[in-house]
């Protein structure tokens, strides 16, 4: 399983029909197994990338190609639960050939369980965005997406959260692409690190961390934060 991303252009036409660029020249491969972070200003591009390489828009330079029979789970930056669904419900229509036992222990690691028949309205955006990832982890997927997954969630929760979405990456071996604005969540889940410019988004470093993401020390999370700090790459 491997995706190869070649994009030379992308852009939009606003009302008036004046052109901008998004995107310009982003390339790079993803392998099974490999987490990448995305870190870019806002506004840059980031989600348009991603909503490119999930396949949901085609109007693009370049080439995307991942393997067809690939399973996607995406989360985007908004939970995008369906309101008149339970959160068991919600999950369970993402992913009708998820077994009882996978979904149980989806929930478990997510701290979910006890939320499984409350509705999107009853839920705050940190159980929200949990549910999101749940119906992304629930289709067992070959490549995972995950659009700001900690964005306007305290700091005690955002770490929370960080560790249980790198628990249930390492129990697989999907190709990850990960939003992030902290500098904190990238070194912690990432593989390989991409810093992109303000729009039109290039790529302006690739940063590889050698130390498998559960081997690295606190020590050695504070050293290449402090480098990657001296580069002054990371976005507002
Ligand atoms: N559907 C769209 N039509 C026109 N412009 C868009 C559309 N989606 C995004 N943009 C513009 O593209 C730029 C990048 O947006 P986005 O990819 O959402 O940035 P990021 O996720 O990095 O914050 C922004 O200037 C945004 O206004
Ligand atoms: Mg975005």
């Amino acid at each position: 399983m491997r995706l190869d991303v070649d994009i030379r252009k992308k852009a939009f036409e606003s009302a008036s029909g004046k052109r901008h660029e998004v995107l310009s020249d982003v390339s790079f491969s993803l392998a099974a197994g490999e987490v990448a972070v995305l870190v870019g200003p806002s506004g840059c591009g980031k989600s348009t990338l991603l909503r490119i390489l999930a396949g949901l828009d085609h109007d693009f330079e370049g080439t995307v190609e991942r393997p067809l029979q690939a399973r996607l789970g995406m989360v985007f930056q908004e939970p995008r639960l369906l309101p008149w669904r339970t959160v068991d419900d919600n999950v369970r229509l993402a992913a009708p050939l998820a077994d009882e036992e996978a979904l149980a222990k989806l929930f478990d690691v997510l701290e979910l369980a006890a939320h499984r028949s409350h509705f999107p309205g009853e839920l705050s955006l940190g159980l929200a965005r949990r549910v999101a990832l749940a119906r992304a982890f629930a289709v067992d997927p070959d490549f995972l997406i995950l659009d700001e997954p900690f964005a306007s969630l305290d700091k005690a929760l955002a770490a929370r959260l960080r560790e249980q979405i790198a628990t249930l990456v390492a129990n697989r071996s999907a190709m990850t692409l990960l939003v992030t604005h902290e500098l904190d969540d990238a070194v912690r889940l990432g593989d390989r690190l991409f810093f992109l410019s303000a729009r039109p988004a290039r790529i302006l470093r690739v940063v590889p961390i050698a130390t498998p993401r559960a081997a690295r020390s606190e020590a050695e999370i504070a050293t290449i934060k402090a480098d990657l700090a001296l580069l002054n790459l990371a976005a507002d």
